[in-house]
């Protein structure tokens, strides 16, 4: 009797949160690096339900690096780094695409399928959703930035109730290109901030954002991240984090959180309890 009225005591504690952020667009990045193995995919899945049946209106994009270098070994397809971008050819783009709009995106739509929810996996390239441009085609490649979104095609999707799972893929605007390979994180901010989400919430492979003193940051602000990025406590995959985070924020995004997906629930640990986990970027 006792554990079970404990039961009841959580679902309580979870009530003040569930009231403030029915109805509220929640973007999820779901980081390759959080997506390690199939017990910890299954419950990711099942926390996105649980939020999407109390009313929260999640839209998940979906990262790949690991699995994307994967598949280029097995392909033995060379390819390499310049600050932190992949340097993306012909060759590589056309496993980019195939990694994240074919294999992972249908991956996480499926799990979410399986669990009772109605989720439509899409790429930046659907509807026109995503435009982009090159970074710098010298250097990178089919690498791109974001030049515009329609994010009328996801407010439609969360319309019907559809949970939209989107590879940062983005179109040329032509039929014969390739298309853009566009980081995940920077998709993610765009995104949120476009929608005017309430939260972004990025799941990756460390408990938040780590500081000069090698201790894991709650908080951070625009200035703080500026001082650690130029020291180099802030790198890698680190930058394009912080920096969509910022772009959410100042986009009109309340909290951007930095939290570790390896954690078994971490999401619902960051939303529905006061303590939450991980990092938070406010405006
Ligand atoms: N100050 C920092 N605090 C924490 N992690 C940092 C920091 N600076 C750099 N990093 C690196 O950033 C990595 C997270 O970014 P990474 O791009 O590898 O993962 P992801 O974005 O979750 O996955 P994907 O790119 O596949 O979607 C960490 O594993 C860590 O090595
Ligand atoms: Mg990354």
């Amino acid at each position: 009797m006792k554990a079970k009225i404990e039961q009841v005591g959580v679902l309580l504690d979870a009530l003040p949160y569930i009231l403030k952020y029915k109805d509220e667009i929640f973007v999820i990045k779901y980081g390759g690096s959080a997506q390690t193995s199939p017990v910890l995919k299954e419950k990711f899945a099942r926390d996105i339900i649980l939020m999407y049946l109390v009313g929260i209106k999640p839209v998940i994009v979906h990262g790949g690096g690991n699995a994307i270098g994967e598949m280029l070994d097995r392909l033995q397809i060379g390819s390499h780094f310049v600050d932190g971008l992949r340097v993306t050819d012909a060759q590589v783009m056309e496993v980019v695409e195939m990694v994240l709009s074919g294999s992972i995106n249908k991956e996480i739509t499926a799990l979410l399928n399986l669990h009772g929810a109605k989720a439509i996996g899409v790429s930046g390239k659907d509807a026109g959703m995503i435009h982009a441009e090159p970074v710098d085609f010298e250097k990178y490649g089919f690498v791109g930035k974001i030049t515009a979104i329609d994010e009328s095609v996801i407010r439609n999707l969360i319309a019907e109730r559809f949970i939209p799972v989107i590879a940062p893929i983005g179109s040329a605007g032509s039929g014969d290109h390739p298309g853009f390979n566009i980081n995940a994180d920077t998709a993610a901010g765009y995104i949120a901030a476009s929608l005017g989400a309430r939260k972004i919430i990025f799941m990756t492979d460390t408990p938040g954002v780590k500081r000069a003193d090698g201790a894991f940051a709650h908080t951070l602000n625009e200035q703080e991240i500026e001082t650690l990025r130029k020291a180099g406590v802030i790198a890698g995959g680190m930058i394009p984090k912080v920096e969509a985070c910022l772009h959410a924020v100042k986009g009109g995004v309340k909290k951007a959180h930095i939290i570790d997906g390896r954690i078994e629930h971490a999401l619902l640990l960051e939303i529905f309890t006061s303590e939450g986990v991980g990092t938070v970027i406010k405006p």
